[in-house]
């Protein structure tokens, strides 16, 4: 029976490449974001809800038309620059609201509607781990996604809930096609400093958030997957 998945930030990047990998499996998808032309693009079978995931009365809105949830996955997300000293207080509102707001309210509206046998799958990242300079917001809240990745997956395993993470690297989105032309890199260039050589592709990410929702999955919650070529397996020792 096909199931019905929600995908938040579902309209672009690795949200729309979890929507296009659901669709592929035959399920029903549900794509919330706030971007109504990037929703009104997707294949008209995807069912679009135009939500800011900073809303959290707008997610629950978005709950309360669905007859039938089977797997969440969060996907939305914004990358924002700064140190703790020079992040202005809107920018890190803005991080806060959306990349963990955004999550812990997605959930909250979604998870009571959960079967057993469900699932939640946030995209967090590599900078949960360790930071590249002037991501302090950013690396905060990605942080905090997999502390509220572990607290969910312990409180709901009773319900039959599995909740997990992944953990991308640098992965080709318009967002990391924004920050190459911010630093004025190119994604090639972005790509150097994974061991496999090159950054992931939405599809490659999709693959592993489609594995931990499916019943393949049965026994993996509070995990955090990375997909991260390998990026946060090496330390950068230069040998003479
Ligand atoms: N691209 C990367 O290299 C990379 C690496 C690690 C983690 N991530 C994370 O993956 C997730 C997706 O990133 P991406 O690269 O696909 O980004 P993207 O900017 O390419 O796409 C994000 C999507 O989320 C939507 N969105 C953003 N803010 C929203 C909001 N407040 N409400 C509703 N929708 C909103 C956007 O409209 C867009 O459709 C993010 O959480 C990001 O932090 C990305």
């Amino acid at each position: 029976m096909p199931r019905t998945v929600v995908v938040t930030g579902g309209a672009a990047g690795i949200g729309r490449g979890a929507v296009e990998r659901f669709l592929a499996a035959g399920d029903h998808v549900v794509a919330l974001d706030r971007d109504a032309a990037g929703l009104a693009a997707l294949p008209a079978s995807v069912q679009g809800i135009v939500v800011d995931v900073a809303d959290r009365a707008a997610l629950a809105g978005a709950a309360e038309q669905l007859d039938r949830v089977d797997a969440l996955v969060c996907a939305a997300g914004v990358q924002r620059y700064g140190t703790v000293v020079d992040t202005p207080e809107d920018v890190y509102d803005e991080v806060m609201g959306v990349n963990v707001g955004g999550v812990f309210f997605a959930c909250q509206a979604f998870i009571p509607r959960l079967p057993k046998g469900g699932s939640v799958v946030v995209v967090a990242s590599v900078q949960a781990y360790a930071a590249q300079r002037g991501v302090a917001a950013y690396s905060m809240g990605k942080g905090a996604l997999l502390s509220l990745v572990r607290a969910m997956a312990v409180d709901h395993a009773g319900d039959g809930v599995r909740v997990n993470a992944v953990c991308p690297g640098s992965v080709d989105t318009p967002m990391l096609r924004s920050s190459a032309e911010l630093f004025g890199a190119s994604i090639e260039e972005w790509g150097r400093s994974h061991p496999l050589g090159r950054v992931a592709t939405a599809g490659e990410v999709a693959e592993v958030i489609y594995f931990l929702s499916t019943p393949a999955a049965a026994f993996v919650t509070g995990a955090d997957v990375k997909v991260d070529g390998g990026l946060t397996a090496q330390i950068p020792v230069v040998l003479p």
